[in-house]
């Protein structure tokens, strides 16, 4: 029997990696596990790398999906994703996050009869205007086995008519790559490749509400600048971003500095050594809780407010960003003590005896 982990985002692999690993350590007689890459994340610095720097195994397939629009990326990866499962026919499939490589793996999965997990289950926003609440309500309402980060999670499926029968709450994997990595990083290292001070700052920008629109995107870069002038940045550029950002009036400067997509490893050595972190990803409110590293997210709401509850993580907008990050800077500043419960970097553990229960009671 098999188990199927379909990837195809950069935010997958970490998560993904420590489900493997625990899945491996148990050596469940007659099981085996393949990667699925649908392709939707393509360059090396937003997919290869992660394989390498996570010490994922090679992928089974690829489907090389590519970009596309919702309609256009979402239809190929059904296609994609109908062949190559209906030619495994694995016993599980699991699915991790909230992109479309997630959302269109628990549609296949449903229409052809075969069981799925979601790792990353019962985040919600609550704003219908971001592609991931949709796909992770989908995904959730669809999935056999929805495995938790955070306690709230549970009440948030209940509402949606989820049995709290299927909802397990496991930790954090992304957290678990983390401190697997942890002995690996090197802050001092990025501070010489990017001639960074002691104290500098790290941004990554890539949410369509911030970077597909110019007028947003202005107002964006303009706070981001003025930080940049307290506390050099840089900026690792998720290649979304790049025109609009570029029309929006984002230049290099001395003090923010805009660099490729980064690697894991490098990733995570530049916001460990960091004092303040200016972002809009979902991973990143999550690492900076662990890691300790105040972190201002730029936008309306999260589907993670645990990191701001039990974390270092504050909404802004670019109006309070400046303001924001100067008081996290300040010697006054202070953070929750306790973290998310069960982010202790055995979520992939966690996950992996649950399967092993489920997959005892079936045969
Ligand atoms: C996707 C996810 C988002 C996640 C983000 C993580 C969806 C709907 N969105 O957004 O939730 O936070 O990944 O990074 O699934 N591109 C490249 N090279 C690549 C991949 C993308 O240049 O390897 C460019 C293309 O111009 C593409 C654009 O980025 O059109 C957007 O890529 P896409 O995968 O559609 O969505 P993301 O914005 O990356
Ligand atoms: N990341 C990385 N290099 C970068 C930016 C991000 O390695 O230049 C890692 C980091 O661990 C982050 C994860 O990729 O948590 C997912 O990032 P992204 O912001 O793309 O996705 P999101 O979590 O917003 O869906």
């Amino acid at each position: 029997a098999e188990i199927l982990h379909v990837l195809g985002a950069r935010p997958n692999f970490p998560k993904a990696a420590p489900v493997i690993r625990a899945l491996d350590a148990l050596a469940i007689p007659g099981l085996t596990q393949q990667i699925v890459h649908t392709g939707q994340h393509y360059d090396t610095l937003m997919s290869d790398v992660f394989f390498a720097d996570l010490g994922l195994p090679e992928p089974v397939a690829n489907l090389g999906v590519g970009s596309g629009s919702h309609g256009k990326q979402t239809g190929a990866l059904l296609a994609g994703l109908e062949d190559l499962i209906a030619e495994r026919r694995p016993e599980l499939v699991l699915v991790y996050g909230d992109v479309n490589s997630t959302l269109a793996a628990a549609l296949v999965c449903s229409k052809m009869g075969v069981p799925f997990g979601h790792v990353e289950a019962g985040l919600r926003s609550f704003d219908r205007t971001m592609p991931e609440e949709i796909n992770r309500i989908v995904t959730d309402s669809l999935a056999d086995l929805l495995f938790a980060t955070s306690p709230e999670a549970i009440g948030l499926l209940g509402q949606e008519g989820i049995s709290p029968d299927k909802v397990h709450l496991v930790g954090n994997p992304m957290i678990d790559s983390l401190f697997a990595a942890l002995p690996k990083l090197d802050a001092a290292a990025m501070r010489a490749r990017f001639s960074l001070p002691e104290r500098y700052g790290v941004a990554t920008l890539h949410r369509p509400g911030n970077v597909d629109d110019v007028a947003a995107a202005r107002e964006l870069v303009e706070a981001v600048n003025e930080v940049s002038r307290m506390l050099p940045i840089v900026l690792p550029l998720h290649p979304r971003g790049r025109a609009t950002l570029a029309e929006a009036g984002l230049v290099a400067t001395p003090d923010l500095q805009i660099v490729d997509p980064l690697g894991y490893l490098d990733f995570m050595s530049l916001v460990r050594g960091a004092a303040l972190v200016l972002t809009d990803s979902g991973g990143v409110q999550e690492e900076t809780t662990a890691l300790k590293v105040p972190c201002l997210t730029a936008r309306p709401n999260t589907e993670r407010p645990i990191t701001c509850t039990h974390g270092t993580n504050k909404l802004v907008t670019p109006a309070t960003m400046v303001a924001a990050a100067k008081e996290a800077l300040s010697a006054e500043a202070e953070w929750p003590p306790e973290g998310p419960p069960l982010w202790d970097g055995q979520a992939g553990p966690r996950i992996a005896h649950v399967l092993k229960r489920w997959l005892a009671a079936r045969r």
